[in-house]
């Protein structure tokens, strides 16, 4: 199977929100990133509503419903966005922890302490109860540990942390430790019903050598493929990905 490319629009609000002008247009993006063969559409609906706002929830799902694509809805765990969440139906949902403070999210959810663990499977109970058949995944570091409790959990998914890793690349510092965990991680969930995906920080160089891996199913990633496409455009970042994806495929 090739990979899966969830393409985060996030930052497409970003830039908007910078003036009260309602461009460049989120549902626009989605539809844009989905003709051009993303496999799904993942948005961040924040607490300080930083970048997506409420009303681009329904406006996106509207348009992944339209090409038969999964909405991925990465939320805190907040009754306030839960509520929305169950309002809207997205068929997947990926908890993230969230810090007002924080520039982006910058690390995994806290399972192994008892008052995080428990959070993580309230609000885990909450989302099926309102959406049936949801698909969880959780935000967390590669950790033998982490991965044990989120299949204890009954999690759908784990998405690997990657942002630490992609930063280091960048820097060209040793990244050698980093693809030691995410194979150990992979090891524990790999004959279990939970799935491995990746996200955060990643760019068409940093993927490669997760791809080498062969063990993340999917990927979402977001700054910067936002971030190129004022160069090339949409449509062209998003299948050079989707072209590297398929000469890895696992
Ligand atoms: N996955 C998760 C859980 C995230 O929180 C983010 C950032 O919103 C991403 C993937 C995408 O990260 P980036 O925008 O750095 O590619």
């Amino acid at each position: 199977m090739i990979p899966r490319l969830g393409v985060n629009i996030d930052h497409v609000a970003t830039l908007r929100q910078q003036r009260d002008e309602g461009y460049p247009n989120v549902q626009l993006a989605a539809d844009a990133s989905l003709k051009a063969g993303a496999d799904q559409i993942t948005i961040h609906l924040r607490e300080d509503r930083r970048h997506i706002q409420d009303a681009d929830v329904p406006a996106v799902f509207e348009m992944t419903q339209k090409y038969g694509k999964p909405l991925n809805l990465e939320m805190g765990s907040s009754d306030e966005i839960a509520d929305i969440a169950i309002s809207i139906k997205p068929e997947w949902i990926c908890l993230v922890p969230e810090k007002r403070e924080e520039k982006t999210t910058e690390g995994g959810l806290d399972l192994l302490s008892a008052e995080g663990y428990s959070r993580i499977e309230k609000m885990m109970a909450k989302l099926r109860a309102g959406i049936e058949g949801v698909k969880i995944s959780l935000f967390v570091e590669a950790n033998d540990e982490v991965m044990r409790r989120s299949i204890e959990l009954g999690a759908d998914a784990v998405e690997i942390h990657t942002g630490h890793y992609a930063t280091d690349f960048l820097k060209g510092v040793d990244i050698q430790h980093y693809l030691e965990s995410f194979k150990s991680s992979y090891e524990v969930v790999k004959d279990t019903p939970v799935g491995y995906h990746a996200g955060h920080g990643l760019t068409l160089e940093s993927v490669i050598p997760l791809l080498e891996l062969k063990v993340f199913k999917e990927y979402n990633i977001g700054h910067w493929i936002v971030a190129q496409s004022v160069f090339e455009g949409l449509d062209s970042v998003i299948k050079k990905f989707l072209s590297k994806f398929e000469e890895y495929s696992l």
